[in-house]
């Protein structure tokens, strides 16, 4: 059931947007989410959430043995924000280089996703606003289980 969510998620917040807004609101969309998720701050939380919610899903957690948490957290946090147009720079590898080798496969980024949507509906964002930065995720599905 949440194979593909991610997928038809990412066509409806680009749907929406298509029938309803000139392409110069499409910044508006990820700013007015960044807004309703509480920043910058706000977005570190749901980034940390959402990896705890992973270390205890059996589905994936044994695939973060040996990872460096607080890092990964911060790295989630900051590239969340600059998928979201808030203002900050992703510094970390690219999807494809980070995941190199880890065999990863469509059912483990459907369950990592689930796992970061958990987090947003624990924290309150409404889910529109959770679409918008899921639909920033779903592409990254191809460079990270390709190898
Ligand atoms: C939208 C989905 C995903 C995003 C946005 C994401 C993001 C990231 C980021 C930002 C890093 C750190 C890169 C760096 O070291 O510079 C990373 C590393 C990593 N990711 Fe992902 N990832 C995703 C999916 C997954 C999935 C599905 C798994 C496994 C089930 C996974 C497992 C890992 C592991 C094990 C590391 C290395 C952590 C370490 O060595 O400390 N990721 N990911």
């Amino acid at each position: 059931m949440m194979i593909n969510i991610v997928r038809r998620i990412a066509i409806m917040a680009l749907t929406a947007a298509a029938l309803h807004s000139p392409l110069s609101m499409a910044d508006t969309m990820e700013q007015s989410a960044f807004a309703a998720m509480g920043g910058k701050d706000g977005l570190q939380k749901i980034a940390s959430l959402g990896m705890d919610n992973v270390l205890n899903d059996d589905r994936i957690k044994d695939k973060f043995t040996g990872a460096n948490i607080p890092r990964l957290k911060l790295l989630l946090g900051t590239q969340f924000c600059a998928l979201l147009d808030g203002g900050c720079v992703y510094g970390g590898k690219d999807m494809e280089a980070a995941h190199k080798g880890m065999n990863l496969n469509d059912a483990d980024f459907n369950a990592l996703a689930e796992d970061f949507r958990n987090a947003m509906i624990d924290l309150g964002v409404p889910n529109r606003h959770q679409n918008v930065l899921l639909a920033k995720l779903a592409p990254m599905e191809k460079p990270i289980t390709a190898h």
